[in-house]
């Protein structure tokens, strides 16, 4: 059975064991990916954060991994990096020494009510076991007013970029693997978890349902990846 499939059993669980599995090459594994786009789109989602940030407490960046994004936003603000995965954190503390980390789930966020004066998140929520859960833990813990922006790959809604994308995430899912041996499995649930998440979850609705008002999601990567926002 492979990572995809064992998901559907517990995907936490699966999910956490394969991260740690590929957390030392995940950085460079992510550059080849996205052909170092990631770092363009997180400069953007941490843009648009910034155009509604509550005056107190602290930015969460939730499923931090290796820490690029928390980071970024440390430079100029109070930001706290936040993944289950050990295995990342290890990763990001290595690379930031002064950047507070914590583990924590994304469905069960170890913060009161109100605090957050902000939360970004990206490349995490199709590996979450619920994502409504997620959505109504971000709501919880945001201070009203505050925004939550989240980035995650989608399928492009014009059919013939679809095809290119799907094409794109086949013939380089392949050359990474050669590149990044004994992790197969693991880069190939990546390639599928996107596929499935993009074709059966609608973003936006969830955040609706958990209380965000002004929902959008934008097109990034002629839709291959979305920007989702909402407000507290
Ligand atoms: C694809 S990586 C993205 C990491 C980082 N945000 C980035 O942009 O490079 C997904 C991360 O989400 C974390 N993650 C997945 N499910 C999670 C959950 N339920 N709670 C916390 N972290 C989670 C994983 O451990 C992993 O570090």
């Amino acid at each position: 059975m492979d990572y995809f499939e064992k998901t559907k059993e517990n995907k936490p669980e699966t999910v956490r064991h394969m991260f740690d599995q590929v957390a030392p090459k995940y950085d460079c594994f992510n550059r080849i990916l996205s052909l170092g786009l990631d770092k363009l789109w997180r400069k953007r989602a941490i843009r648009n954060l910034k155009t509604n940030l509550a005056q107190e407490g602290f930015i969460l960046d939730m499923g931090c991994g290796s820490g690029d994004l928390a980071i970024d936003i440390s430079h100029h603000d109070t930001v706290i990096g936040m993944d289950f995965c050990r295995g990342m954190l290890k990763e990001a503390a290595l690379k930031n020494k002064s950047l507070p980390l914590c583990q924590g789930d994304a469905t069960q966020l170890p913060f009161a009510n109100n605090v957050l004066r902000g939360v970004i998140s990206a490349f995490v929520i199709r590996n979450v076991g619920s994502l409504a859960n997620c959505c109504h833990e971000v709501y919880r813990c945001l201070q009203p007013g505050a925004k939550v922006v989240i980035l995650e790959f989608a399928l492009p809604q014009n059919p013939i970029f679809r095809i290119g994308f799907l094409t794109y995430l086949k013939i380089m899912f392949p050359i990474a693997c050669s590149l990044f041996k004994g992790d197969t499995e693991a880069y190939e649930y990546l390639r599928k978890s996107i596929q499935s998440f993009g074709e059966n979850i609608n973003v936006v609705e969830h955040l609706e349902n958990a209380g965000f008002n002004h929902v959008k999601a934008t097109p990034l990567l002629l839709g291959g990846v979305n920007m989702y926002e909402g407000i507290k």
